[in-house]
């Protein structure tokens, strides 16, 4: 029988929260639509915010949410989104549909989001074909307390007091929609950039983002870092906090995006398989930062990560709207068990994206909204946030799978946080059900606090506007204590969630 081993008295690197964060961008309906229907909507909303959205949402502690782009980001002028709404100035969203884009959802509106939310801001400039001024005076705009040209506008916009800017990424995915540059070029031009990016508040630090790889771009990753800290690695701290990271499952390619509601064994197993190559990248990735940074102060941020699929048949193929399966599921509970696991270097992570668009967790029709089964996982390792990373290892575990694409049959990982061990563990299998044993070092014997699971009858199973709760978690009984450990059995495709004292 397989055995999953914790040892709880060995404490690993805390968890960050920011590692089940989120992201939106002008894309499709994840703005409109999703997060803000306008103060006038007969959809009930705070302040123009959907009620139910940011209901959910907080349900799952949205620790916080990456706004505006993407690569509308580096198409995004700021200004254009401030003052009087019918003067907003409107632009073609280029990159995604052609829509017109007419600015009503600004900075102050993504402000008031995350303040409904209770979540971190982390807003990402615009390097492709904005100044260096724009940049500069956005920050100022957003954090700047007192008499300045910026905070006066903002006042006049309203809103006096200055907000809380948690992070700020100085461009998206540079070596491509972001201005196609080569990565020598963009250190340098992160280097310039990032000098103005000011800290205005004595008790609030902006983290700062470069832009880092594409999937296994090691040599971006390399070279990034290597213009950015020739000279300037005693000031390391403050220069470049996190390196992004983009990473998207495409099944069977990129030019072959596949239904996201049927597969077949293959593709199921494909899928898992390029989910689970996040361990590779992030392994990789962080051995290269290792040369400049050994003591690991730059984070790792994976800012957009999940499944990307055919758009659903008959959809706007510019909005990326998509369904939302157990197959993505377990996805999600895979890539978050890898990201705990490598806590001590990935210190954010934001799902693509939040509403509609790709492996959303959340889905609206007009009134109508409806929770994915990626919600579940998210609602299901809320636990992990802000806990305590505990030593574990699955041993006698076999590799499923076609020989082109295996990948391990059990996931975990393991966390504590308040004297409570919360466990999480995904079968990956598609057909087979899994039984191991759970053991901790400590001669104590552990009473169960909480236990769920998520798992449908079909692999296929996904919640629709006329069925919204065909996937959803529940109470899990397929545990039995046996001596100071457990036996646990795991159906096929399953995710499953226990929390012991
Ligand atoms: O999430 C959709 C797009 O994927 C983002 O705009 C871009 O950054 C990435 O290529």
């Amino acid at each position: 029988m397989a055995k999953l081993v914790i040892n709880e008295t060995n404490k690993l690197s805390t968890i960050a929260p920011e590692i089940y964060g989120h992201f939106s961008e002008h894309l499709g309906r994840c703005i409109y639509e999703g997060l803000f229907v306008g103060e006038d909507s007969d959809i009930p909303n705070v302040n123009g915010m959907r009620k139910d959205v940011v209901e959910a949402l907080k349900e799952i502690k949205v620790p916080v949410l990456r706004w505006p782009g993407g690569c509308f980001a580096d198409e995004y002028h700021w200004m254009d989104g401030i003052g009087k709404k019918e003067e907003r100035k409107k632009m073609i969203n280029t990159h995604w549909g052609g829509v017109v884009e007419d600015n009503s959802f600004g900075t102050h509106e993504y402000m008031e989001l995350c303040s409904q939310l209770g979540c971190k801001t982390y807003v990402n400039g615009n390097l492709g074909s904005g100044t260096v001024r724009e940049m500069s005076e956005w920050v100022e705009y957003m954090t700047f307390d007192g008499v300045s040209p910026m905070a006066d506008l903002r006042t006049a916009n309203g809103h006096r007091e200055p907000w809380k800017l948690d992070y700020f990424a100085v461009g998206n995915e540079n070596w491509g929609c972001g201005g196609n540059m080569r990565a020598e070029y963009y250190g340098n031009e992160y280097r310039r950039y990032q000098t103005y990016i000011r800290q205005f508040q004595k008790d609030h630090t902006v983290q700062k983002i470069a832009c880092g790889p594409n999937t296994d771009d090691y040599d971006w990753t390399d070279e990034v870092l290597d213009t950015c800290f020739d000279h300037a690695q005693p000031q390391m701290h403050g220069f470049m906090d996190l390196l992004s990271m983009h990473y998207y499952v495409f099944p069977d390619g990129w030019d072959n995006k596949g239904s996201s509601t049927e597969y077949d064994e293959r593709l199921w197993y494909l899928t898992m398989n390029k989910a689970y190559y996040m361990d590779e990248l992030i392994r990789r990735h962080s051995g290269v930062m290792d040369k400049y940074d050994p003591k690991k102060q730059i984070g790792l941020a994976v800012d957009e990560w999940g499944c990307w699929y055919e758009v659903e048949p008959g959809t706007n193929p510019g909005f990326l709207y998509q369904q939302s399966t157990m197959r993505d599921a377990l996805v999600a509970g895979a890539t978050l068990d890898i990201f705990n696991k490598h806590a001590d270097r990935v210190k954010m992570a934001c799902i693509a994206q939040t509403i509609n668009v790709l492996q959303a967790v959340i889905l609206t029709d007009g009134e109508k909204m409806i929770k994915t089964p990626t919600y579940d996982v998210f609602h299901m390792y809320r636990y992990h946030q802000g806990a305590s990373l505990l030593e574990s290892a699955v041993t006698g575990s076999r590799d499923i799978g076609p020989e082109d694409s295996k990948v391990p049959q059990i996931t975990e990982s393991v966390s504590e946080k308040d004297g409570v061990i919360t466990v999480t563990v995904n079968n990956l299998s598609m057909t087979e059900g899994a039984e191991f044993s759970l053991s901790f070092s400590e001669d104590k014997t552990y009473e169960v606090v909480e236990a769920r699971i998520l798992v449908s009858g079909d692999v296929h199973d996904h919640n629709t506007f006329d069925a919204p709760d065909v996937v959803r978690e529940k109470d899990y009984d397929g545990y039995k204590a046996e001596g100071k450990g457990f036996v646990l059995e795991l159906p096929a495709a399953s995710v499953v969630m226990m929390r012991f004292r």
